[in-house]
């Protein structure tokens, strides 16, 4: 993963079909050469595109020298950074203490059967991502969870269902 030389955009085997993120060259700009910035350059970057791919990790190697195992061990580490593209929908689904003592997983056995993904996954349509969380702050609304921003509570297997399949219909 070492090039000789810096901020290199080419990789020298001659082909041009490079990804390059321009969006995010003002970004490496301010941040390539602050030390410990990486953190705030993959935050950025995961603003920008939504998730880290492994070419726009490649790229940002390129860009700041720092090797591509070190941002990928950053990135797998916190918890902040997703490496899979998001659906357009994000179901996150409350598994915090109150919600599961009141039913969440019976919930999220629904929400995987209807959408026949498993929790961290998108569907093939890239219509919905399902995933965990903790407290989702509305214990009292118990099992709960929240779908881009929306608060759904009391849920119950039926209620999840007709959530979701309400959501599918408006994109048919
Ligand atoms: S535990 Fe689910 S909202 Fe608090």
């Amino acid at each position: 993963m070492n090039h000789e030389h810096h901020h290199d955009h080419h990789c020298g085997c001659g082909c041009q079909d490079e990804p390059k993120f321009p969006e995010l060259d003002a970004v490496l700009d301010a941040y390539a050469d602050v030390a410990g910035s990486l953190i705030t350059i993959l935050q950025k970057a995961q603003e920008i595109y939504g998730y880290l791919s492994p070419d726009l990790m490649l790229y940002i190697s390129r860009e700041t020298d720092i090797p591509v195992a070190k941002i990928y061990g950053v990135a797998t580490f916190y918890a902040q950074f997703r490496m899979n593209p998001v659906g357009k929908h994000l179901i996150m689904l409350c598994q915090g203490t109150a919600c599961h003592v009141n039913g969440s997983s019976m919930i999220e056995e629904a929400v995987v059967e209807y959408l026949g993904i498993n929790e961290g996954e998108t569907t093939e349509d890239g219509l919905f991502t399902l995933e965990n969380v903790a407290c989702l702050g509305c214990c009292s609304l118990s099992p709960v969870m929240m779908i881009d921003g929306e608060t759904y509570g009391q849920l119950t297997k039926d209620k999840v269902v007709n959530i979701l399949t309400e959501l599918k219909e408006q994109e048919a």
